[in-house]
């Protein structure tokens, strides 16, 4: 087996980078890829009350584990096993709970700070970049923290606007620079989807 290759999946919130992540994984035999969020990577806040975790600013770069994330990258692409944290939206805390993730031959990192990390950047083989508007990203974000990560519309704007967009426009949208591949509009675009996947096929089974 050649060695694994690493395709990071990077954009503002919004964008569609685990819609694009998942639709990718689709296509592929399972025994073939992995997806590693960043979100799974938040720091550990188990000695902060609820009120003190929901001022973390959650944007900034400080906010992950970043060690462990870059570890665990280097683990799986030397062919060990980890133990993947997960990460609880509604309690803004990783959950006690570890889940154990085999090695693969095509490990997707998707995350908003992925390409402006440098460390992270320069684990990876392929980088991707999904640009959507701000005004669509904003929409969608509404939507989904209401419907699955336990917020209010107030505190979803009130974030948005006091942290969310100053990260985006100081850290992400600058990584955007790093990027080999940019997909317009995220989760549904398939031509982009479909060449990535086009791409991944032959890594994995062409020169056999
Ligand atoms: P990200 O991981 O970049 O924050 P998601 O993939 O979670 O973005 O997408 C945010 C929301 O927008 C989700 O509810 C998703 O279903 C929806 N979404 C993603 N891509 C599209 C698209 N192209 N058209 C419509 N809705 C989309
Ligand atoms: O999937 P998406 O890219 O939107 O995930 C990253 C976003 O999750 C960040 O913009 C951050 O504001 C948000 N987040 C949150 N609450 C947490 C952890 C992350 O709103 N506890
Ligand atoms: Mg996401």
């Amino acid at each position: 087996m050649h060695s694994p290759i690493l395709i990071g999946i990077t954009g503002g919130t919004g964008s569609g980078k685990s819609t694009v992540s998942k639709e990718i994984f689709k296509t592929i035999p399972q025994n073939d890829i992995v997806i590693i969020e960043q979100d799974s990577y938040y720091k550990d806040q188990s000695n902060l009350s609820y009120e003190e975790r929901i001022k973390t600013n959650y944007d900034h770069p400080s906010a992950f584990d970043n060690v462990l994330l870059v570890e665990h990258l280097k683990k799986l692409t030397s062919g060990q096993p980890i133990e993947k944290p997960i990460y609880d939206f509604e309690q803004h805390n990783r959950k006690k709970e570890t889940i154990k993730v085999e090695p693969k031959k095509i490990i997707i990192l998707e995350g908003i700070l992925i390409l402006f990390e440098k460390e992270i950047r320069d684990l990876l083989d392929i980088k991707v970049f999904v640009d959507t508007d701000s005004d669509v990203r904003v929409i969608r974000r509404i939507l989904r923290d209401i419907k699955e990560r336990g917020r209010t519309l107030d505190s979803v704007i009130l974030q948005y606007m006091e942290t969310v967009r100053p990260a985006h426009l100081q850290f992400i949208d600058p990584s955007k620079r790093y990027a080999d591949i940019i997909i317009p509009e995220g989760g549904y675009n398939k031509v982009a989807i479909d060449l990535i996947v086009q791409k991944i096929k032959s890594i994995l089974y062409e020169n056999k």
